[in-house]
């Protein structure tokens, strides 16, 4: 599943992070199950590793004072796709530098909803907004790159049933399916782009198997890393 065309095709923009500590995300369309995945694989990695070595969070809004953000970004009605890309990367910049950067350095396991492939795949694949934009500020904020990211991939006719059986309606970014089927085949580039990194899984599959391969991956790359302590 691979969409070429103006969007480019480098790898990961943003820096390979020295320390101790893990960045893990978590991506797909909206419906595919991540949240309640990420919950499981925090307890089941926590009963390993104790919930002092790991931080859960999110993007948007996963920083003391992001709700406002989150709020406008999700809730809101913004009309441009420029004013959302950037309201996505400041809220990325005030994450990276009071959540991800100082966990990481403290050598912790951090598992993120949504991060940098949310922005290519949402606004730049999904809403044609130029890439290499999003590549120069993420490059300027030396965002770090996820050591693994899970692309949970499912259809986007599952993805909507999920939604409406969960909310009743979806919100503005979840109600259009030809922006979300672009979505999910943007986060099939990135996943061909950097197969390494990003790591499909069949989220039609079973939660607690999903749960446990990633609780898999993770621990085998923490011991590669020698973080296993
Ligand atoms: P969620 O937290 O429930 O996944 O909702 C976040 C929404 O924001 C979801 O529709 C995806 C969207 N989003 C973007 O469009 N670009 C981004 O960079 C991020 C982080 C999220």
């Amino acid at each position: 599943m691979t969409v070429s065309g103006h969007w480019g095709s480098s790898t990961s923009f943003d820096e390979r992070h020295p320390s101790l500590g893990l960045f893990i995300t978590f991506e797909g369309i909206d419906g595919s199950g991540k949240s309640t995945l990420a919950g499981s694989v925090f307890r089941k990695l926590a009963e390993r590793l104790g919930t002092d070595r790991m931080v859960m969070t999110h993007e948007p809004g996963g920083w003391d004072g992001g709700e406002v953000l989150r709020e406008t970004l999700i809730g809101g009605d913004l009309k441009s796709v420029l004013t959302e890309t950037l309201l996505f990367l400041a809220d990325r910049a005030e994450h990276v530098e009071r959540v991800i950067r100082p966990g990481l350095g403290a050598g912790k396991v951090i598992l993120c909803e949504r991060y940098s492939d949310s922005t290519l795949a949402y606004q730049v694949f999904g809403k044609s907004f130029p890439r290499g934009v999003v590549e120069e500020i993420s490059a300027g904020g030396r965002f770090p790159r996820p050591d693994l990211t899970f692309w949970l991939d499912v259809p986007v006719r599952v993805a909507l049933g999920r939604i409406v059986a969960r909310k009743g309606k979806p919100d503005r970014f979840e109600k259009d399916g030809p922006l979300l089927e672009r979505i999910r085949l943007g986060y099939g580039t990135l996943c061909h782009e950097e197969p390494e990194r990003v790591k499909r899984m069949d989220g039609t599959n079973d939660p607690g198997d999903l749960a446990d391969t990633m609780v898999s991956s993770i621990m085998a790359l923490l011991m590669k890393k020698g973080g296993w302590r």
